[in-house]
């Protein structure tokens, strides 16, 4: 080991997750530090940033929506004290989202969706497709219903990584630009990694937020191997001339033939379109197939995108875990913790991500609203089974 350095907190990872996991426990007067070769990348750079616990709502996912609704009540508070950190804008917009149907099935579909929205208590309105085409007159004729979620918003994934990169610098948190090799662990607790270059990073607890990656730190006990896998997403993103805008004024969605497509826009004139959802491993490819089906699927919706530049097309990973939710606090090892897994929902559980942790490494326990979301709730054999 060439030197040593010393915090109460070592978070692995600097995205979205390990980065407010810092800021926050810098908060609360932690002597933190960030071990990434990068910080400020990872899904974030290429996440639409959906706030889409409403939309997004999947059977057997209740419990996950109770978090999921947490967050995004938290959201506006979060944003507020972000902004007033950092002095930067972090294009919240509060516009809600519209999901349509463009056929039978999908129409099926997504009654369902508001039969269950309905069941769960949450606020979604059914409208017709001439409706739908008055919220948004970019919409295709063909869209044949859709339902208007007014509590569905957005924000730039990219602006709230970067301010949450120097919220941690002005909290005073320490950034090591190096990868974390290995997992130190010393009298059966966790005590710090080290770095690729033989770097030893000491620390009093070790948060593990390192997405996808995070099964992937050598030294980690077997019992303790976040069950989390890569879900490869490719997301591209145009640009909206100011002479057509506004383009359209909310988050636009549809399942198109069983694949999720969704239009995110921005002010600034940027319009995403995500996303596809693929288990191919560490692959980061953007494919000439991916590109097609969601610029496809997207026509097919607000025909009129086949007008606007494409600026850029890019391809990420999700952190899938089991249950699709996260994996959140003290692990079964003493001296780490995790916060990894957040799956499509990373963007959306920031906010209640940082609380939770910056209590979980103060009191050493999880506040209510995160109980079900501890490692432990996995079993030995779950954990062993996920891909290496
Ligand atoms: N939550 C959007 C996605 O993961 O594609």
């Amino acid at each position: 080991m060439s030197s040593t350095s010393t915090s109460d907190v070592l978070v692995v990872g600097g995205g979205i997750i390990g980065l407010v996991t810092a800021w926050r426990a810098a908060q609360r007067g932690f002597a933190t530090s960030v071990v990434d070769p990068e910080p400020g990348g990872g899904a974030a750079q290429v996440a639409a940033g959906m706030l889409a616990a409403v939309t997004e709502l999947h059977y057997g996912e209740q419990t996950l929506l109770a978090l999921n609704l947490e967050s995004a009540r938290r959201y506006p508070d979060f944003v507020a004290e972000l902004t007033g950190a950092t002095g930067r804008d972090l294009g919240y917009r509060r516009c809600g989202t519209l999901a349509v149907a463009l056929d039978a099935d999908d129409r099926a579909h997504l009654r369902e969706l508001h039969a269950l929205q309905q069941r769960s208590g949450l606020a979604s309105e059914w409208l017709s497709g001439r409706e739908c085409r008055r919220l948004e007159p970019m919409l295709a004729p063909g869209v044949r219903g859709g339902l208007r979620v007014d509590a569905d918003h957005q924000i730039d994934p990219r602006r709230l990584v970067g301010a949450l990169m120097t919220a941690c610098e002005r909290a005073g948190v320490v950034f090591h630009r190096q990868w974390a090799e290995r997992l130190t662990v010393v009298r059966e607790r966790a005590a710090g990694v080290t770095t690729a270059d033989g770097t030893g990073l000491a620390a009093g607890q070790v948060v593990l937020a390192a997405g996808s990656l995070s099964g992937r730190l050598g030294g980690l006990p077997r019992e303790v191997l976040p069950p989390v896998r890569p879900v490869k997403g490719q997301v591209l993103r145009l640009t909206v001339p100011k002479r057509y805008a506004p383009f359209l004024s909310r988050t636009v969605r549809a399942v198109v033939r069983g694949s999720q497509v969704y239009l995110v826009p921005r002010e600034s004139g940027e319009l995403v379109v995500g996303a596809t959802s693929e288990e191919l491993g560490w692959d980061t490819t953007v494919t000439a197939g991916g590109v097609y089906e969601l610029l496809r699927d997207a026509h097919e919706l607000v025909p009129g995108i086949t007008e606007l530049p494409l600026t850029e097309t890019r391809a990420g990973l999700r952190p899938g875990s089991p249950d699709n939710a996260p994996l959140l606090g003290p692990a079964q090892l003493d001296g780490l913790l995790l916060a990894t897994g957040h799956y499509r929902n990373g963007v959306l559980l920031t906010p209640v991500t940082g609380d939770v942790m910056a209590h979980a490494l103060t009191t050493g326990e999880l506040p209510d609203e995160a109980r079900p979301f501890t490692p432990r709730r996995f079993t030995a054999a779950e954990l062993t089974e996920q891909p290496a």
